[in-house]
């Protein structure tokens, strides 16, 4: 599998073709792509310069650390924490091996979220975003509202009474996926992202159960929560389980790829 990984100087061209090969073999669909993102993040610079260059020469000593680079990726580590940053709605999004690489699906939550929230008044709003994790929700929220004060949390949903009374808003992308489905996940997901971001519990739903139950007492009276979840009959589950902790008006909405995976309710 590291056979064709070449860590001496030569053209972009080269490189990239080893590097192709290399991940091809690792089983990573995107190998050319990701050869060319992974040199474009080594040498700053966007991934259109790499393929514009092909016949520069790359030095041994960046050639090295290319090497590196893209052995990990061919250990099935996500791209994105090779590059140590991920775009969220615009934002770069800097991410470590701590938390869970920000997925698309999640812009979609946020953008929703900001469609729910009361229109621009005399009052600042306060939001919280449950399981921040690389922070891209509550930034995204910040950058999207400017009378938004946007409280982050993770692990702990105590500090969430702080917010009582005042808060409008509640947005959270928990780990939602069953216990017995992380194990047959693919490398890039079982082996590198944070178990702790995707273990939802026996039916995945242990984290929402709590948002639906904690929500509903943080929250002021019309406040939203928004949630991510898996989709199909899980968020079916979580509409269940808002509307039992009392939450009104509860919506389930579909993300780019038409999948039902969204839930807002009011307070
Ligand atoms: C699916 S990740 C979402 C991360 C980020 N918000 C995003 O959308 O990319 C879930 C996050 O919830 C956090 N988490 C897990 N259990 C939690 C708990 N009991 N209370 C608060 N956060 C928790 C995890 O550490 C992780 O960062």
């Amino acid at each position: 599998m590291g056979a064709a990984v070449t860590s001496g100087a030569g053209t972009f061209r080269e490189q990239l073709d080893a590097a192709t090969t290399t991940l091809e073999a690792a089983g990573v669909q995107t190998a050319r792509v990701d050869a060319e993102w992974l040199l474009a993040g080594l040498l700053g610079i966007g991934r259109a310069g790499v393929r514009m260059d092909l016949s520069r020469v790359l030095s041994a000593p960046l050639a090295e650390r290319y090497a590196d680079a893209v052995r990990r990726r061919a250990r099935r580590e996500p791209l994105q924490r090779i590059l140590g940053w991920e775009d969220f709605l615009g934002l770069r999004i800097r991410l470590t091996e701590a938390v869970l690489v920000p997925r698309p699906e999640t812009e979609a939550l946020v953008e929703w979220a900001l469609t729910l929230l009361p229109p621009p008044g005399a009052r600042r709003l306060l939001a919280l975003d449950l399981g921040t994790g690389s922070g891209c929700i509550a930034c995204a929220l910040a950058a999207g509202r400017s009378d938004l004060d946007v409280v982050a949390l993770d692990v702990s949903l105590a500090a969430a009474a702080v917010a009582r009374d005042s808060a409008d808003l509640i947005v959270s992308n928990p780990p939602y996926l069953p216990t017995g489905l992380v194990a047959g996940l693919e490398p890039e997901v079982r082996s590198h992202e944070p178990r702790i971001a995707l273990d939802g519990g026996a039916d995945g739903l242990a984290l929402i159960r709590r948002l639906a139950a904690v929500g509903r007492t943080c929250l002021r009276r019309a406040g939203v929560l928004v949630v991510e979840t898996a989709g199909g009959a899980q968020v079916a589950a979580a509409a269940s389980l808002l509307r039992g902790a009392g939450f009104q008006s509860v919506a389930v909405r579909a993300d780019l790829a038409g999948v039902d995976r969204f839930v807002a309710g009011n307070a």
